[in-house]
């Protein structure tokens, strides 16, 4: 009887329930919570947003409509900029259909013959306690529109925006720590790149310079 309570030789180390099969069954079940965290959980908090029509600024800016950014994105004689054009600014060209797609015909009778402005969706609207300016940044800072926004705007389709259910943020400002997929988001808007790009330049850098 003695030999049993001070253990078998025979007997096996202690292992966690299960042995190595336990320790797989922990590694597995840890990947997925990692999984479910950092990739489905974001698809469950975004959703996303379609862009009411198919505007492309390849055919906007190409040879055919040469069309140059500040044309349409204008600065105010006040300095402010504008942002998203309005319907004038298509109507100029668009007040009759020329048969290029279903969604110029959709533009024109939804948009420009009642004349209702596009609710367009945008991607990089910063968070409201962040103050950006484009006039200080274009105009004093002498900066390219590309060295912030490159890529989306130039594919031919519109992405549909991924906007947080919670936040009401877009992916492309607030998302990226989060995942970076489905596609990249266009760099130039977090508040790293913001900061790297002061720091090297040596423009003000405290909290109270960008936060409101
Ligand atoms: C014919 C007018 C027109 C021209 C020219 C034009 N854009 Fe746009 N732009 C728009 C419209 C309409 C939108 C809204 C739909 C969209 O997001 O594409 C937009 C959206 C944008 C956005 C998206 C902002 C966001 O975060 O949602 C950026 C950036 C932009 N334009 C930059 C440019 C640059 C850079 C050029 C020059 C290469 C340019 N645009 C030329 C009409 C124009
Ligand atoms: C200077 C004239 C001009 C202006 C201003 C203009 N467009 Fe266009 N747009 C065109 C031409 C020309 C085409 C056809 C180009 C082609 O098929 O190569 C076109 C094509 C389109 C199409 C078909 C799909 C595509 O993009 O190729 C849509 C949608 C459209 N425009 C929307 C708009 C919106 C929205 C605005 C205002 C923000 C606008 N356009 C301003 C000339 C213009
Ligand atoms: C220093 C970086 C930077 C530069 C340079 C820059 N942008 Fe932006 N852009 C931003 C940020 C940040 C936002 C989001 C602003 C917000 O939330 O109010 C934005 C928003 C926009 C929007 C969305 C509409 C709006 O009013 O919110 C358009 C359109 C746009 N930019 C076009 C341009 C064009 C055209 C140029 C060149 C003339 C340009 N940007 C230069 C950073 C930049
Ligand atoms: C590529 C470089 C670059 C990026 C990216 C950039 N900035 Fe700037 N920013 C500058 C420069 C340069 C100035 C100074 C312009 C001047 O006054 O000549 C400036 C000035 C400013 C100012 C004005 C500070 C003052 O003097 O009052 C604010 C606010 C600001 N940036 C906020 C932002 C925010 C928010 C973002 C990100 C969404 C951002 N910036 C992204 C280069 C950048
Ligand atoms: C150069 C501009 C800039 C400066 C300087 C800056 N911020 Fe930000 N901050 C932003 C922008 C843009 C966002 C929104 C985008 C994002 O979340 O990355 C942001 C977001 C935040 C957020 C939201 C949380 C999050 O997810 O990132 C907090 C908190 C914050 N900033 C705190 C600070 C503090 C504290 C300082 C000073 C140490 C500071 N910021 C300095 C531009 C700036």
């Amino acid at each position: 009887m003695s030999q049993q309570i001070q253990g078998d030789p025979k007997a096996k180390p202690f292992t966690a329930p299960g042995g190595k099969h336990g320790k797989a069954m922990f590694f597995a079940g840890l990947a997925a919570m990692l999984a479910f965290g950092w990739i489905v959980f974001p698809y469950i908090i975004y959703k996303s947003v379609d862009q009411p029509v198919q505007f492309s600024h390849m055919t906007h800016t190409g040879d055919n409509v040469a069309l140059t950014c500040d044309s349409c994105h204008t600065f105010s004689a006040d300095g402010r900029f504008v942002g998203i054009p309005t319907i004038d600014k298509c109507a100029t060209c668009h007040s009759q259909s020329k048969g290029v797609s279903d969604d110029e015909e959709k533009m024109i009778a939804n948009y420009i013959k009642p004349h209702r402005e596009i609710p367009w969706v945008i991607y990089s609207k910063q968070p409201q306690n962040v103050f950006f300016s484009h006039a200080t940044h274009v105009k004093l800072g002498g900066m390219d529109c590309q060295t912030c926004h490159f890529g989306r705007i130039y594919t031919r389709d519109l992405k549909p925006a991924l906007i947080s259910r919670i936040s009401g943020y877009s992916l492309d400002v607030f998302g990226k720590n989060l995942i970076n997929a489905p596609y990249t988001p266009s760099r130039g808007m977090r508040m790293d790149d913001c900061s790297n790009c002061h720091h090297e330049r040596g423009v003000k850098e405290s909290c109270i310079d960008c936060h409101k």
